[in-house]
């Protein structure tokens, strides 16, 4: 249990809140296990027939806690203490409809879950990146595959490698998301959507989900970036990377490599 992810159940929908303003709603261990757990329970019980992502405070997600990936890289946690596999696989598996409601930065993780979202609404001044190669990392939540499927290898390829942020705007308009919309407006619109979703015949929408998704082949790239993002955590060029951001400053990536 974590105060930081609050779930509540309200007219059928299963909302999934950020909860941890403070910290720019950056994702913790415990984080991920209360959302991984809230979407098993979604997907099991038949009064719930969508679920929608929400956050509060200014920014949707910062994306991973950095104090976690700097703890397995300094040797202090186990790379099996992770748990971001628990969230990501059930939100990977799940068959119920996934509706996200995005203000402000969205972060790595912030960003490829939306991936696996049916229905996105953003705020037009929102800011998506995936700085994963900045952190010396690779992409994860089959986003090496699932971005450049949505919009194309260059504008992925800058967004993974550069870090070059996508506003909210340029998110709908590239297919991101359905629309992007005045902040004030983005919540109200994404629990409408959830409610239409909500109101339609589940086993339809459900059908409908599992053949717009190659869930085998998600899978399988999933645990191929999981193998390959936990050998780059224990790199020297990510230890620099996460040094360089609790010390505010710039990495410096001149003098270590692999
Ligand atoms: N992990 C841990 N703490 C984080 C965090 C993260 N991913 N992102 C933000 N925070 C913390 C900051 O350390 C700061 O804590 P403090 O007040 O105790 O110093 C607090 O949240 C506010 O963040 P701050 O950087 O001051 O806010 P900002 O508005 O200037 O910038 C971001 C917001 C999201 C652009 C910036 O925080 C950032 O780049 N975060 C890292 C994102 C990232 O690389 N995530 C991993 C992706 S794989």
């Amino acid at each position: 249990m974590t105060e930081h992810i609050r779930v509540t159940v309200e007219d059928r929908v299963m909302r999934i809140a950020f909860n941890r303003p403070e910290k720019k709603n950056a994702i913790t261990n415990a984080m991920y296990v209360a959302m991984g757990e809230a979407l098993t329970r979604a997907e099991s019980d038949p009064q719930i027939r969508a679920v929608l992502f929400e956050a509060e405070g200014d920014a949707f997600t910062a994306g991973n806690d950095l104090a976690d990936f700097a703890a397995v890289a300094a040797g202090k946690m186990a790379r099996s203490e992770m748990k971001a596999h628990v969230f990501l696989e059930a939100l990977a598996r799940g068959q119920k409809p996934y509706v996200a409601a995005v203000q402000g930065f969205a972060v790595g993780v912030g960003v490829t879950m939306l991936m696996h979202c049916d229905l996105v609404y953003i705020a037009d001044d929102a800011k998506l990146t995936t700085p994963f190669v900045n952190l010396a990392l690779v992409p994860e939540a089959a986003s090496s595959w699932l971005i450049p499927a949505r919009i194309g290898h260059a504008r992925a390829f800058a967004m993974f490698a550069l870090g070059e942020p996508v506003d909210g705007r340029t998110a709908a308009s590239i297919g991101i998301a359905n629309a992007s919309l005045p902040v004030s407006e983005v919540r109200a619109k994404a629990w409408a959507a959830a409610q239409a979703l909500a109101s339609r015949p589940l086993g339809a929408v459900q059908a409908t989900k599992k053949l717009m998704r190659d869930a085998a082949a998600i899978s399988a790239v999933m645990s191929r970036e999981g193998e390959i993002f936990g050998q780059r955590l224990q790199t020297a060029e990510a230890a620099e990377a996460f040094r360089a951001f609790a010390e505010r400053r710039a990495p410096d990536f001149s003098k270590v490599s692999g």
